[in-house]
């Protein structure tokens, strides 16, 4: 009986945990980040992870800490800070793949991230963080 109790307990605070999680995850769109210079502020942490994750990462064959220093603490990752050179590159490359996207293929409001985009960091790095024939 006393085990049951516990157990009954343990399920309690899990499903509790799980309703928060929940709760808090629908409501903090948009999230609020401290040092977007390209990308719009208000952009909602489900857009901002594609982005880092589909158009970053996987053009690039790279992982987070690529261009986000380490926290620090020595735990995990700092992704407010600006420390890491390849960091501000990535702005530029940014900035360029929106200008190329308005001007030459006439996209009215480009952002980085949208299906629209005609040019995007994947035409030119094809999975490598420095593109083929670059040297
Ligand atoms: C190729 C470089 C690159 C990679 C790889 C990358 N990021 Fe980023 N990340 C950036 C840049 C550049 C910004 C700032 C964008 C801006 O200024 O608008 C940023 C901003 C962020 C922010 C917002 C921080 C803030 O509060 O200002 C978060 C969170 C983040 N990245 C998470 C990630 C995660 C998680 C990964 C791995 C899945 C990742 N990034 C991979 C370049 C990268
Ligand atoms: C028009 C082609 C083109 C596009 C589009 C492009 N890049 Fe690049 N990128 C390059 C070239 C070429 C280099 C190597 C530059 C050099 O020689 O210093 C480079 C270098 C980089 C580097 C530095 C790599 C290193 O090893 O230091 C990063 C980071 C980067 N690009 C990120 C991006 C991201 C993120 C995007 C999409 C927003 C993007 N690039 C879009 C052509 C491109």
């Amino acid at each position: 009986m006393k085990i049951n109790k516990k157990l009954f307990v343990v399920a309690a605070l899990v499903i509790a945990t799980t309703v928060c999680a929940a709760a808090a995850s629908s409501k903090s769109e948009p999230e609020h980040y401290k040092n977007l210079k390209v990308l719009p502020q208000n952009i909602s942490s489900k857009d901002l992870q594609g982005i880092m994750v589909d158009d970053f990462q996987d053009a690039l064959g790279v992982t987070c800490d690529f261009c986000h220093a380490a926290s620090k603490d020595g735990h995990g990752l700092d992704f407010v800070s600006d420390a890491k050179p390849e960091k501000e590159i990535t702005r530029n490359m940014m900035r360029m793949n929106l200008d190329i996207n308005k001007k030459y293929f006439k996209l009215n409001h480009p952002l980085i991230g949208s299906p629209a985009l005609i040019v995007t960091c994947n035409t030119c790095h094809k999975g490598a963080a420095f593109p083929e024939g670059a040297e």
